[in-house]
């Protein structure tokens, strides 16, 4: 089933400061603009031919906007889609301490500083509280890719990392060794979230790394089993929700970093410009490779940014004047992201193993309703299983009676006597043709129409038969004249 073309939507959200850059960043009426005016360096001479302006326009600019409004604006029909069967991805994109985490996961201390994460959560809970027809079940993934090794945030064991690794599979990409967890309301879910957060911090401390070196997925798996039937199969809906916390995107390698520090600067601004090439061919409709194994970040969403799931990107900018160089790489990232069109798909499946037992369930009520009509009519005596021997020699024997004229009616009870009725009347046929056919075999030759070189030899054989009668018969009047002339 194919929904229609969409785009990738891009939104701009800018953290608030004390120092806004008023000269600097300017948005327009719409709340989708956004313009970008550096001032010219004087420093290098009269003539300078940097681009001094840039226009970007965007599905959005979140400004002074809160929590609330930006789960609304950015996350609330993605995660609704997702419970109807699309597949759903959110990223965060920026410069470190632009706001990331406290979009996609938000501020502990406040309640409503939560961010699209637990919202998220909350709201595929508020919908299973809601649905009647259909059984809802929540799994939940929490994975780190840190220098290009993939990390279990909430793994159960300790030393499972180096089992960990990306599969590609006709049902999309999954990672093989990562733990999934059944969560059955929103709590448990948002103590998973809590334990992961405090593994991205235990494991800093351990790899002396930071968590803006890191990528982050949090997944929503939802599966939706439906009890309404399609061409009598359950209908299975599976679908996931990724929900990404990128690495920070500044340009570390400008910075003068040295052992692991370059080496992480190395891995996120590889993984970075990786993801901006993956962006940059998915926009390209003539395109037909997309590298999506070069990192582990883009194996990962290889299904997830791929063109048949709702993908929106949240940039998230700093409104001081010092960091215009990030905020601009950032925009003309979101910028790009906006090329890339997608034709979203509903990921169902249908269930055999399910509904070979709902039919089950449904043929014993049927014979149950059946068994109460029958009672109802006084037809005690019905029953509706297969045939028994007796039940099939007593039939057969009525029709033979029938075909001779002892009987003038069947006895009918149920649809099974019918089709044995039938099934017995097509077997006399079959053998009475057969006897016929003996019958003649035995009394005349029978030769195959369609057997001409036979039919040649008995008629060259007719022939001479004839030509021998006729000699004869002439023979025979010659003698009868011969015999009156003498
Ligand atoms: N829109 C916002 N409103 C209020 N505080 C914010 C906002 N965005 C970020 N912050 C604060 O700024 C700091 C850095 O943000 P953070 O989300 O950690 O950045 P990032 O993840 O991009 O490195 C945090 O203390 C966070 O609470
Ligand atoms: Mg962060």
């Amino acid at each position: 089933m194919h929904a229609a073309e969409k785009k990738v939507r891009a939104f701009v959200r800018v953290k608030p400061t004390a120092h806004f850059a008023q000269d600097v960043i300017k948005f327009g009426p719409d709340n989708k603009s956004i313009d970008i005016y550096i001032k010219k360096d004087a420093k290098k001479g009269v003539v300078n031919n940097k681009q001094t302006d840039w226009s970007f326009k965007l599905d959005g600019v979140l400004h002074n906007t809160s929590q609330e409004l930006t789960y609304e604006t950015v996350a609330k029909k993605l995660v609704s889609e997702a419970l109807t069967g699309y597949n759903g991805t959110i990223m965060c994109y920026g410069q470190t301490g632009a706001g990331k985490t406290y979009t996609m996961t938000g501020a502990t201390a406040e309640y409503k500083h939560r961010g699209i994460i637990p919202r998220a959560v909350q709201q595929v809970f508020r919908a299973i509280a809601c649905s009647v027809d259909s059984f809802i079940t929540v799994r939940i993934s929490y994975l780190e890719i840190y220098n290009e090794t993939l990390c279990d945030l909430l793994s159960t064991t300790t030393s499972n990392d180096m089992q960990m690794a990306i599969v590609d599979c006709p049902q999309g990409v999954y990672v093989k060794g990562l733990s999934i967890h059944s969560v059955s309301d929103e709590e448990d879910a948002l103590n998973l979230l809590f334990e992961g957060e405090t593994n991205r911090v235990i494991a800093e401390h351990s790899l002396n790394k930071n968590s803006s070196r890191s990528h982050c997925i949090f997944t929503i798996y939802i599966e939706v089993r439906s009890r309404v039937r399609v061409l009598s199969d359950i209908r299975c809906i599976n679908s996931k929700i990724n929900l990404i916390d990128l690495a920070g995107s500044e340009r570390l390698s400008k910075t003068r970093s040295e052992g692991r520090v370059l080496k992480e600067a190395a891995y996120i601004n590889k993984s970075l410009s990786f993801l901006e090439q993956i962006i940059i061919a998915l926009a390209d409709p003539k395109r037909e490779h997309i590298p999506f194994r070069q990192s582990k970040l883009t194996h990962v969403l290889k299904d997830s940014l791929g063109g048949k799931c709702n993908t929106v990107l949240v940039a998230n900018i700093c409104g001081e004047a010092l960091h215009v160089e990030e905020t601009l790489s950032s925009l003309r990232f979101a910028t790009r992201m906006k090329w890339i069109t997608t034709e979203p798909v509903v990921n169902v499946t249908y269930d055999s193993e399910e509904t070979v037992k709902t039919l089950e369930k449904e043929i014993s009520l049927l014979k149950q309703e059946l068994a109460m009509h029958d009672s109802l009519v006084n037809r005690s005596l019905v029953t509706y299983g297969p045939l028994t021997d007796v039940q099939v020699a007593e039939i057969k024997s009525q029709i033979h009676k029938y075909l001779q004229g002892a009987i003038d009616e069947i006895d009918i009870m149920n649809f099974r006597q019918v089709q044995e009725v039938f099934k017995q009347f097509k077997l006399i046929v079959r053998q009475q043709e057969g006897e016929v056919e003996t019958r003649l075999r035995s009394k005349y030759i029978l030769i195959d129409k369609n057997d001409f070189a036979t039919i040649a030899a008995a008629q060259k054989v007719m022939a001479g038969k004839q030509k021998n009668t006729r000699s004869l018969k002439g023979l025979f009047k010659s003698s009868l004249r011969t015999d009156f002339n003498t």
